[in-house]
């Protein structure tokens, strides 16, 4: 017993080292052996989205899953038009490996155009955030982008709530989020692989939730914004008081208003505008700076193009207003709109007052079909609607491609007697307080302009819409 007695410390000892080891040993674990992957889709063709289990990444493979005989489903990443399509397939390997298990859940995704502001944003952070709170939101998500449609390595700021991005080329490594996968493998317990073909224009198969760009918009609203931020800083003042905050954006290369000046005089005398003007050209202006600049403003008026997707950051009743230039306007921008719920009107410009004539923009245009036009058929081509007739010569079938990239982009007047009218319909339009969007859409006129069929077709008067 004494002798014993004297082992007991040791004993002890030995016992509190052994558990010690263990403990180390298991935290440091740098492998679990994995068995096989398994996957289930929902969807079909390109707005298929699969869910994995042991999804698993390292820097030699890539991205891969454990299979004996099944191949992995190809998913399309891109929330697009169908030329936009990529199609991801992890690759198999047929044995188990050694990995280190991940419990977070990982989010694929791809970006289409990011280098744009709105492609950027509303064909891929906001189909990907809508994804992750269809699968619940999970407060550890890591993310993973695939692929990416044209201007790949443009600088990004992955704005969803991820704790990791993993990406695969170095040059995509812009903020403190991304990382590269290393020797190491990692092996995911869930992956939600593609985000199923959704935006709220007409070429996506699946909507997105009016409530989940809502959602959207308050996150980036978590983040914080630095005051001194030329984004915010380079906006001028024209007038401070007003009952209406009117904010006017405008472009310097393509698609100038050329008299902006005149417009904001006339709106200072009509006396209750709040007046000021936002630069978008400025590199400041992310995404949480863009929203910071339009976030207190009733109306936003902008040539046709990009800056109106900042639409979004603005408040619930505000409207935005886009100026066409003479013989062109799309509705992309009222696809966006109408599934947020920001009022949209178009104003068109068709008078040849205000016109505007650009030789050097058109002959860059040409160039670029390598077409040299003399000065009778260049006439033809800025002051005409149809030139069709001149151009079929030089491209023939593919005329009109110069001829809309030229009245897209053109510089343009507002028709400042015509505008003041028009502004004053679309204040005095606006629906009451507890009128819900798509109820204040069934009179003309109210939420989005008269020439909204498809918009409205698709995002308000549709039982599957964003609204439902
Ligand atoms: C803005 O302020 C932050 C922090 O106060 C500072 O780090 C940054 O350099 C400033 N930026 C500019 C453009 O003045
Ligand atoms: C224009 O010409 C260049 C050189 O001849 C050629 O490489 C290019 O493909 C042409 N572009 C088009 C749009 O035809
Ligand atoms: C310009 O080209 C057209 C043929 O496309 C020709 O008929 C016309 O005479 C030319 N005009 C001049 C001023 O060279």
């Amino acid at each position: 017993m004494i002798y014993l007695k004297k082992y007991i410390p040791y004993l002890f000892l030995t016992l509190v080292s052994l558990y010690v080891l263990l403990y180390i040993t298991w935290h440091t674990a740098p492998t679990d052996t994995i068995d096989q992957s398994s996957w289930s889709c929902q969807g079909e063709g390109r707005n298929t989205i699969c869910e994995f289990t042991n999804f698993c990444i390292d820097s030699k493979t890539g991205p891969f899953i454990i299979h004996r005989d099944s191949q992995p489903p190809k998913i399309n990443l891109i929330n697009a038009d169908p030329d936009g399509d990529m199609w991801f397939e992890p690759t198999r390997v047929n044995g188990p490996v050694k990995a280190i298990r991940m419990h977070q859940t990982l989010f694929v995704y791809g970006l289409y155009s990011p280098f744009h502001f709105s492609h950027f944003l509303y064909n891929g952070l906001i189909p990907l955030y809508s994804t992750m709170i269809e699968y619940g939101m999970p407060t550890d998500a890591w993310t993973m982008r695939a692929l990416t449609h044209w201007t790949k390595n443009t600088p990004v700021d992955l704005l969803v709530p991820s704790e990791k991005d993993i990406v695969f080329d170095g040059k995509d490594l812009h903020t403190d989020k991304q990382i590269q996968p290393g020797h190491q493998t990692l092996c995911f317990s869930k992956a939600v692989v593609g985000t199923g073909n959704r935006c709220s224009l007409w070429h996506c198969d699946r909507h997105i939730p009016a409530t989940h760009y809502a959602s959207f918009k308050n996150y980036v609203f978590t983040k914080p914004h630095l005051p001194n931020n030329t984004c915010l800083t380079s906006i001028v003042h024209h007038k401070r008081t007003g009952k209406y905050r009117v904010g006017l954006l405008n472009r310097k290369s393509t698609r100038h208003i050329t008299n902006l000046p005149e417009l904001i005089d006339r709106l200072e005398k009509e006396g209750d505008f709040d007046i000021r003007s936002i630069d978008f050209d400025q590199s400041a202006c992310d995404i949480v700076h863009t929203a910071q600049a339009v976030k207190d403003l009733d109306i936003l008026i902008a040539p046709f193009g990009n800056g109106l997707g900042a639409g979004l950051f603005m408040k619930d009743d505000a409207v935005v207003i886009s100026i066409s230039a003479r013989w062109y306007s799309e509705e992309w921008f009222k696809f966006s709109m109408t599934a947020i719920g920001r009022r949209i009107f178009n104003f068109e410009c068709d008078r040849a007052e205000c016109q505007e004539y650009e030789p050097e923009l058109a002959a860059s245009i040409l160039k670029k079909y390598n077409v040299t036009l003399n000065a009778t058929e260049m006439q033809a081509f800025m002051t005409e609607k149809y030139p069709g007739k001149t151009m079929r010569t030089y491209l023939p079938g593919k005329e009109w491609n110069p001829i809309l990239q030229y009245q897209k982009d053109v510089a343009r007047r507002v028709d400042v007697d015509k505008f003041i009218p028009y502004l004053r319909m679309i204040i005095e339009n606006k629906p009451p307080k507890g009128v819900s969007y798509p109820d204040s859409c069934k009179t003309e006129n109210v939420c989005c302009d008269k020439n909204c069929k498809g918009p409205l077709d698709r995002n308000i008067r549709n039982e599957h819409g964003p609204w439902q």
